[in-house]
């Protein structure tokens, strides 16, 4: 058995699937549909689209090449392929954004954990708005329970990664992935079927450009980013998982499609249900966790569909906390040649320390403010205005300008087997057009 085959994904559609999850998140249920509504709608999707298809794509093939090329892990990849030292450093920049990032995206993939357990037992069933906005409320300004469904959803990821690459994320990814979709289309179907359905498309859908500001503009191109998990070495560590004879191109391509589709349902799920019952459509986590509660209260088997919709959350966070923790544990495997149990162990118990302070930045600790936000605020801002943008300009710049062009297109077309039509017109983004646009993002991100 050659090298690859027994250390990564065993078909195309395992890889595909593992990094769909890994991409498909929090980021695709809330985030989404709610910037959809707010920027225009339509006008938004298109930009959006735009975005994904030239910069996004790309992208992630690049991270492809970076972990295929080098079979190693984000700090590995950058070590092998480095011709002068000091690029590596890139790669541990990406694992402390890593570290930042599941800091605090387990602490709102706890959350969905208690929702879960709260919709089984139709706890919010009943309650008034005003009760469901302050159940929300004390539950995560709490710091027990908050905490133990951290915990709990940390232990979930750890033990998945412990089986490995192939008996873990592939394994559960196979089955999670389908399983998320049916939910959701289950839902969908519900929503549609909803008096007042219409408005709830017209308010996702209809192009209104005049709506879209420079900032919407911006928002797109970063919520590609995050959504597609680029620019923090996830796509490396799972790229070094595909197999050699599989397309980086057509890989990338359905990944950001299942992506584009799940964060696209998302919003016709939330919004037919939202203006249905004549709710408030608010963003982020006030939208998921208090304003679909309310939702669900009013619907014909709402206590059914509140529970399938928490636990498809709960999926979707899953998949993409996977993805979150195997980069570090590659890397400790890999780099420090630990056991992958050891390092699932401690990367683990190392996340909710840290994370710790983001769960209690909700409650006792709130007052503790890094340059005027919370802890939880602070981290989400420093990966998603720098960490992430910067080490993927990087990435861009290393793999555009100082790694030999013959050896990029000798790994998308996997050794010439492969006609790669668009290569001229990829090698243009990787080496101009991301750069530029990754630049913007990061002065924006400076100025603003
Ligand atoms: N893409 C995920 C989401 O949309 C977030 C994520 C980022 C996951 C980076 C893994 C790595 O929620």
């Amino acid at each position: 058995m050659d090298n690859n085959k027994s250390r990564g994904f065993t078909s195309n559609i395992g890889a595909i699937l593992a990094a769909a999850g890994g991409a498909v998140g929090l980021g695709n249920i809330w985030r989404y549909p709610y910037m959809l509504g707010q920027n225009g709608g339509g006008a938004f999707l298109i930009v959006n689209l735009f975005f994904v298809l030239a910069i996004g794509i790309p992208l992630m093939m690049t991270e492809f090449v970076i972990g295929r090329r080098t079979q190693s892990n984000v700090v590995g990849a950058y070590k092998k392929l480095e011709r002068k030292k000091g690029w590596a450093t890139i790669g541990y920049f990406s694992i402390l954004a890593v570290v930042l990032i599941y800091a605090f995206y387990s602490v709102v993939a706890g959350w969905t954990l208690n929702y879960i357990v709260l919709s089984c037992t139709n706890s919010l069933s009943g309650l008034t708005p005003n009760e469901i906005a302050d159940a929300f409320a004390s539950f995560t300004a709490g710091s027990f329970w908050p905490l133990l469904y951290q915990f709990c959803f940390l232990m979930l990821t750890a033990l998945v990664i412990s089986f490995g690459v192939q008996k873990g994320i592939e394994k559960i990814s196979k089955i999670l992935m389908p399983v998320l979709f049916v939910l959701l289309l289950l839902m969908v179907v519900r929503s549609l079927t909803l008096p007042g359905a219409k408005e709830g498309l017209q308010f996702l859908f209809k192009p209104d450009f005049s709506k879209l500001t420079g900032a919407g503009v911006l928002g797109a191109l970063g919520q590609s980013f995050f959504s597609l998990s680029l620019g923090m070495g996830a796509m490396v560590t799972y790229g070094s998982y595909i197999r050699k004879e599989d397309s980086l191109f057509k890989t990338s391509l359905w990944i950001s499609v299942c992506d584009l589709m799940v964060a696209i349902l998302a919003g016709v799920v939330i919004f037919p249900a939202v203006f249905s019952f004549g709710m408030d459509p608010a963003g982020g986590p006030q939208l998921v966790y208090v304003v679909l509660p309310n939702v669900f209260n009013n619907m014909p088997m709402g206590g059914l569909f509140a529970a399938v919709f928490f636990l498809l959350l709960g999926i979707a966070a899953l998949t993409s906390t996977i993805s979150l923790q195997e980069i570090i544990v590659a890397f400790s495997v890999e780099e420090l040649h630990w056991t992958r149990r050891k390092s699932s162990i401690i990367s683990m118990i190392s996340i909710f320390v840290i994370g710790i302070f983001c769960t209690l930045s909700f409650g006792p600790i709130r007052h503790w403010t890094l340059f005027n936000r919370t802890i939880f605020d602070f981290f989400d801002l420093v990966t998603a205005s720098y960490l992430v943008p910067i080490g993927a300009l990087a990435t861009t710049i290393f793999l555009g300008w100082f790694y030999p062009k013959v050896e990029v297109k000798d790994e998308i077309t996997n050794g010439g087997a492969l006609k790669c039509r668009f290569f001229e017109l990829y090698y243009f983004i990787l080496r101009i057009v991301a750069p530029i646009a990754l630049i913007i993002i990061i002065v924006s991100g400076i100025v603003g």
